[in-house]
């Protein structure tokens, strides 16, 4: 049987857009959507579980079905995904991915409330879930079958009755490392479907051929060019494909890696290389829903295969180009009575793992003794992953993971006050540094001399509900801004922040996510449902300085 399916990440797109894209899905001509289920978004905190808004997994089965279309899930518990942490909470402690008892205790708690909903949607029991996967590219990471079977067994246990299955890479390697036997093994590859599925069947010759990723697009990192693929040339290493056997889009339908979402990766020498907001993917769905030359090329192919169902009419609802005036400059360390967690004093730097903090920013302060005529290095061992520096409250400079490392500075008789904003983006979803740590993992010398004696707050971001706009503030650095959008119907925008640097943006207390004008991504998508008839808020947290003139543009085109 050949099986026909797209990704979608329900928690890439807001629930209200879901019918859209999944009918568009169909109409592509797949029966089946493929998600994964991301564990940091269900269980945010040991023991808290939500299953609601973008973590609706349930309502988005319903959804799928709704839309004709089938399920495969794959509940991880990691991901990859280019998604924070390969989805694996930032809370974990002590090894990850193998059968320690410190990560499958976990796990279990989490399979133990996600596995039963899953099972609950099978065709088996009259929905439409019917295959699930276990781990995620293991062999990639991994070669433990004790914790691949713990996993398998575990699904099992739970109620799944529907075919299990493993992906990886078409390699000796990550095969040999990736699959159990008794379960179904995939391959996921981009092209090259005759050498793959050749590979492939080296290993399993019994298991039909499946392409459980086929990457017809690709994401994108910040200072790198954006990705696009032909749509001629991904349809041609799809035929490729459908002649041997079955297909998952890769992505099929694009989406957004809204809040502090976004993940990394490291490149070959180890330079960390954070992923932009957009998930875009250049899939034949874009990420605000329309319809590119992909989604035609690949229905053609598709026609093949399947009976495909008409394409349902779109009206494609902008809202109207124009430039939103923000004002209220809030400096962000004058709001660390309402943004910090609570003052942590400590002789050494902690990481925000030590504090107790997921992600967000955290403020370090300390003091420098002086008189240091010469002006000498601040530097951070361990900067994950960027720090704005200021002495005595005037702006030093930025510090980066892999860029700039140091800033010098002289301090008077009485010594210098030292503040680092240090600011965590994505955590490494693939590869040995998952379960990396953020904020200062060693320590902040000046010259070679550690420096002792920290005031920590833990900013996280996770609401700015309570920003005491009527405040005045004077401190230099990181600051907000905000401004009112008004709104006749709401409609998608794409938002655009041209004479800005890089950081955050809110649209009425949802967070869109990161922006920053290293590129390649201009414009951050804004869903209609996030918006409402008349004023509607935006604010932006700017980290290194906004333009003399601070105002966002609402464009009619997105620009990756
Ligand atoms: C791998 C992972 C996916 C994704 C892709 C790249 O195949 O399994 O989650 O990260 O790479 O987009």
């Amino acid at each position: 049987m050949k099986v026909l399916s797209g990704a979608m990440h329900y928690f890439r797109t807001l629930p209200e857009q879901w019918p859209d894209r999944l009918g568009k899905l169909r109409a592509m001509g797949v029966d089946t959507v493929e998600t994964y289920v991301p564990w940091n978004l269900h269980e945010p905190r040991p023991g808290t579980f939500v299953f609601t808004g973008l973590a609706d997994m349930e309502g988005f089965f319903l959804a799928a079905g709704a839309a004709g279309l089938k399920v495969i899930v794959r509940p991880g518990p990691y991901i990859c995904a280019e998604w924070e942490n390969g989805g694996l909470p930032a809370w974990l402690q002590g090894p990850l991915r193998c059968h320690d008892p410190r990560f499958l205790e976990p796990v279990d708690r989490f399979f133990d409330e996600v596995v039963p909903r899953i099972a609950a949607h099978q065709v088996t029991r009259g929905g439409n879930v019917v295959m699930v996967q276990v781990e995620n590219e293991y062999g990639s990471y991994g070669a433990d079958p004790v914790y691949l079977r713990h996993l398998a067994d575990g699904l099992v246990r739970r109620g799944i009755e529907v075919p299990l299955f493993t992906s990886d890479g078409a390699t000796d390697l990550m095969l040999t490392g990736g699959t159990l036997p008794g379960v179904l093994a995939t391959a996921n590859f981009g092209s090259g479907a005759e050498r793959q599925f050749g590979v492939l069947a080296r290993h399993r010759p019994r298991d039909e051929p499946f392409c459980m990723e086929f990457w017809n697009g690709w994401f994108d990192h910040f200072g790198e060019p954006h990705h696009t693929r032909d749509p001629q040339d991904a349809a041609r290493a799809l035929e490729e494909i459908l002649e041997r056997g079955s297909v998952n889009f890769y992505m099929g339908a694009g989406g957004t890696s809204f809040g502090f979402f976004a993940g990394a990766n490291t490149d070959d020498e180890g330079v960390y290389q954070p992923t932009v907001t957009s998930y875009d993917y250049d899939a034949p769905i874009s990420e605000s829903g329309e319809l590119t030359p992909k989604f035609w090329a690949y229905r053609e192919v598709l026609g093949r295969y399947a009976e495909l169902p008409p394409v349902p009419e779109t009206v494609t609802e902008r809202l109207p180009e124009q430039r939103v005036e923000l004002g209220g400059r809030l400096a962000l360390l004058d709001c660390l009575d309402v943004l910090s967690t609570g003052t942590v004093r400590a002789a050494a730097t902690r990481t925000f793992e030590e504090l107790g903090q997921d992600y967000g920013l955290a403020v370090y302060r300390t003091r420098i003794p002086g008189p240091r005529e010469d002006a000498l290095e601040v530097s951070v061992r361990g900067l994950h992953d960027r720090a704005n520096v200021l002495v005595d409250g005037v702006v030093a400079g930025v510090l980066e993971r892999d860029g700039q490392c140091g800033v010098e500075v002289k301090t008077p008789a009485e010594g210098a006050e030292l503040t680092l904003v240090v600011e965590a983006m994505g955590r490494v979803n693939y590869g040995p540094l998952v379960g990396e740590r953020k904020g200062i993992l060693d320590g902040v010398r000046h010259e070679r001399q550690y420096l002792f004696g920290w005031e920590i707050d833990p900013v996280p971001l996770d609401s700015i509900e309570s920003l005491p706009w009527d405040r005045a503030t004077t401190a230099a650095g990181p600051a907000f801004y905000r401004g009112t959008l008004q709104v006749v119907r709401p409609a998608d925008g794409f938002l655009a922040l041209p004479g800005w640097v890089k950081g955050h943006v809110w649209v009425n207390g949802f967070h869109l996510g990161r922006y920053w004008d290293k590129g390649p991504q201009v414009t951050l998508y804004v869903p209609w449902p996030l918006l409402c008839e008349g004023a509607n808020e935006i604010v932006v947290l700017e980290m290194d300085g906004a333009p003399a003139h601070a105002s966002v543009e609402l464009r009619g085109e997105p620009q990756l």
